[in-house]
């Protein structure tokens, strides 16, 4: 897709460094992420950048799909235009739709979320914003991840954490549905795909975390 016809679709959402467009690629729905210049960085960086993070994020999002983690799939890249296409996923935010979710659907949410994220840190990829904000949840009631921009290479316990700490606290921080069943779900799932020698010592980490008090302290 051309800048022209970026011009011409939907402005869905205005993010801190991209903005997301609704295309569509043959028949199918699809959702144009565009970053945006940043004035304050002299112009040749700055297009390097976006050109980086543009292909970094793409290759991303392709490599956990490759995990098995439920991820929108990507169309097209074009990073001299800053942009790639993905797959749009139907469904809601999980920060919009986890406190009117039933309470079974929504543990059941969790530990197939939990199975994701260790599926995820097994291939050795950290997320890195793994909020609800980031998380759609489809009419099925599945969660799939979305934006990778700040995913990473990493095999580091403390990393892995920071990914379950991050999206504890998401939750903690903005919902309102009793969280101690969902979060041993999160465990039970996470545990059940990274294994529990690997896990446990994740779920140190995340405690450290929270004792250090970078982050609000999360049981
Ligand atoms: N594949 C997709 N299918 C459907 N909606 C999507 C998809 N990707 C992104 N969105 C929508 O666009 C919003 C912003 O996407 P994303 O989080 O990737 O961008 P961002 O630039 O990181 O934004 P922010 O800075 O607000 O986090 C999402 O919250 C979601 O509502
Ligand atoms: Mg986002």
């Amino acid at each position: 897709m051309d800048t022209n016809q970026v011009a011409n679709s939907l402005l869905m959402h205005r993010g801190a460094e991209a903005d997301l467009y609704l295309s569509k690629v043959g028949p199918w729905k699809a959702v144009l992420k565009k970053r945006v210049e940043k004035k304050y960085r002299q112009k040749d960086l700055d297009a390097w950048i976006r050109r980086e993070r543009t292909l970094k994020e793409a290759s991303m999002l392709g490599e956990a799909r490759k995990a098995g983690v439920r991820t929108p799939s990507v169309l097209k890249l074009d990073p001299e235009e800053f942009s790639f296409t993905m797959a749009l996923i139907p469904g809601k935010l999980a920060r919009d739709n986890l406190d009117t979710m039933k309470p079974r659907a929504r543990e059941g949410l969790f530990e197939d979320l939990g199975h994701q994220v260790g599926q995820l840190h097994h291939r050795g990829i950290v997320h890195g914003d793994l909020t609800t904000s980031n998380l759609i949840i489809s009419e099925e009631n599945i969660a799939y991840m979305i934006d990778f921009g700040l995913a990473n290479y990493s095999l580091e316990a403390e990393d892995r954490a920071v990914d379950l700490h991050l999206l504890k606290r998401s939750i903690v921080t903005s919902h309102n549905f009793g969280t101690e069943k969902c979060f041993k779900a999160l465990s039970k799932g996470y545990t059940a795909s990274l294994g529990e020698r690997e896990a446990v010592s994740v779920y140190k980490k995340a405690s450290e975390i929270a004792r250090r008090g970078r982050y609000f302290a999360i049981r």
